[in-house]
């Protein structure tokens, strides 16, 4: 059994990134609620807690109290932010409101013990702090490691009990040696050992795999996106022709998607795959329809119906295989629970219990850098795992209005180009995803001596990094300008090219 680290989850916006750090390090990091129980923690047997940041307040009336005493357990704790001040304040120390000096931002960290937690920390490195609260008074047995100018106890610790707690985050990028203080955490004070590794998660999934489904047979719906081509390939290497791959081929995919997916699979793996000719169905069902929520419910529907009818060609098929990440599954027990529904992602969700098919999601515990980093050591080609993520709905939900056979070829065109010019520019990889929108907006134009009047492209640039927040990529004017120029003069149907700036929030990446 590997070692882990429990992630207490007090609701702070920062701690999936607590966890993608400490596995950054090589050590396996789960996050469960603040109230998980006592029989789930020790069915866990965690080698080392942290408890993470949030924004309420210990003396608020409904703050957030774990739901036993952590520090019977005799497992290192430490305490980021409000898991220091609840520390603080459950173990007899007092913590007062900054009503008048919120602090938020960086900080310089005066160190005054340099070993344990803060060893190979530099004195006066900068660490982020965001916090109301402050620490005023430290618990019996604890000492003060550090300090700031503006906060009095900026790090403290019981090195007897292995309880130690920081005010600042040491998980985000502006803290300077944030990792070094999380390492130092994890691998010295608690003593796990560095192997979370892609070839341990890939050698622990493929014996868990055969373990699961003995001699059933494992249906995996491919959508040409990283996450279900590395299942595949990992379940292939896991139980060969027991495998049955299909890819549905909505017509709302990207120019030359399915024989994209087909060669890749036939070149590098020798898996076949049964191509689903839907683009008919999609279209009919789709007609006349404007809604955005009324589209990706239809087609959400109808990629159940086909994965149906494929299901049951085959008698000795339990099992369904599903991409399924991380932050899926812990969405659904954050603090405050399931955000509100702002899109039906397409999502099969539903699936099984329809198909009586049961679920197979291997990838419920990584993030998708991680599912990237195992495609790679499974020998997924690079190019195919720096694809920028692409929507189940498609071209869709990238068409404003009703969706029409034409415009998804006028839009798959435009699409072509813009991503052929952003490989041009060398840009393609910086960017988390980029597309083409066409706009049901027509307008004025002059080609040639001929007046136009056609539709309008918006095209969209993201940085981001899991999909959650994203800011828009500055393209080049240069570029932007042969963008717009090749899109105009290569594709009948759109005559103007205006560039998408808006931000996530309060944007969402799909305009739909
Ligand atoms: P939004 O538009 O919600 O998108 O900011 C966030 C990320 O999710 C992708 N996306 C989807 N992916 N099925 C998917 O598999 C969907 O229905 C879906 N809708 C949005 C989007 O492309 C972006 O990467």
């Amino acid at each position: 059994m590997s070692d882990k680290i429990l992630i207490l989850d007090f609701g702070s916006q920062y701690t999936q990134l607590v966890a993608r750090r400490v596995r950054e390090i090589g050590v396996y990091a789960e996050i469960h609620p603040f109230n998980i129980s006592k029989e789930n923690v020790l069915k866990i047997a965690p080698t080392g807690i942290i408890f993470s940041g949030g924004p309420s307040s210990v003396y608020q009336k409904d703050a957030p109290y774990p739901s036993f005493n952590f520090y019977e357990l005799n497992v290192p704790i430490l305490g980021i932010c409000y898991g220091l001040q609840y520390t603080v304040f459950s173990l007899g120390g007092e913590v007062k409101n900054l009503t008048e000096h919120r602090e938020y931002g960086k900080a310089e960290l005066s160190i005054l013990i340099n070993d344990d937690l803060l060893k190979d920390v530099e004195n006066n490195s900068t660490v982020w702090m965001s916090h109301g609260d402050s620490v005023s008074k430290i618990p019996e047995g604890f000492e003060l490691i550090a300090k700031s100018k503006t906060c009095p106890v900026a790090a403290i610790r019981n090195t007897e009990k292995k309880i130690y707690g920081v005010q600042f985050h040491p998980e985000v990028n502006h803290s300077e040696f944030g990792k070094k203080i999380l390492e130092n955490f994890v691998i010295n004070i608690c003593q796990c050992k560095k192997n979370w590794t892609s070839t341990h998660f890939i050698n622990e999934s493929i014996e868990n795999i055969r373990k699961t489904v003995g001699e059933d047979r494992v249906l995996c719906a491919l959508s040409g996106g990283v996450d279900s081509t590395v299942l595949a390939v990992l379940l292939h290497k896991a139980i060969g022709d027991k495998l049955i791959c299909f890819h549905v081929d909505s017509g709302l995919m990207r120019a030359n998607e399915s024989e994209t997916i087909m060669r890749l699979f036939k070149q590098n793996f020798d898996i076949s795959i049964d191509i689903i000719n839907g683009q008919e169905d999609f279209l009919n069902a789709l007609k006349n329809i404007t809604d955005p929520e009324r589209k990706r419910k239809i087609i959400g529907n109808l990629f159940v119906e086909l994965f149906e009818k494929e299901a049951a060609k085959f008698k000795d098929c339990k099992w369904l295989a599903q991409g399924t990440l991380y932050p899926d599954v812990i969405e659904s027990v954050s603090v405050k629970g399931p955000s509100q529904t702002i899109k039906s992602h397409h999502n099969v969700g539903g699936l099984p219990e329809k198909m009586n098919l049961k679920v197979l999601e291997p990838f419920r515990e990584l993030f998708k850098d991680e599912v990237r980093k195992i495609g790679i050591e499974l020998g997924v080609p690079e190019w195919f795992i720096k694809r920028h993520p692409f929507p189940g709905p498609g071209l869709a939900i990238r068409i404003i209005g009703d969706v029409t056979e034409e415009k998804v070829a006028i839009l798959q065109k435009a699409d072509t180009i813009f991503l052929e010019e952003l490989h041009n520019a060398n840009i393609y990889d910086e960017i988390w995803q980029a597309f083409a929108v066409l706009l049901p907006v027509k307008s004025v134009g002059i080609m040639g001596d001929e007046r136009t009047y056609e539709n309008t492209c918006a095209i969209r640039a993201v940085r981001s990094i899991d999909g959650m927040t994203a800011d828009c990529y500055p393209i080049p004017h240069d570029i932007l300008s042969k963008i717009s120029s090749r899109i105009i003069n290569e594709v009948r149907g759109i005559n103007r090219v205006v560039y998408d700036i808006t931000s996530k929030p309060p944007g969402t990446i799909e305009w739909e």
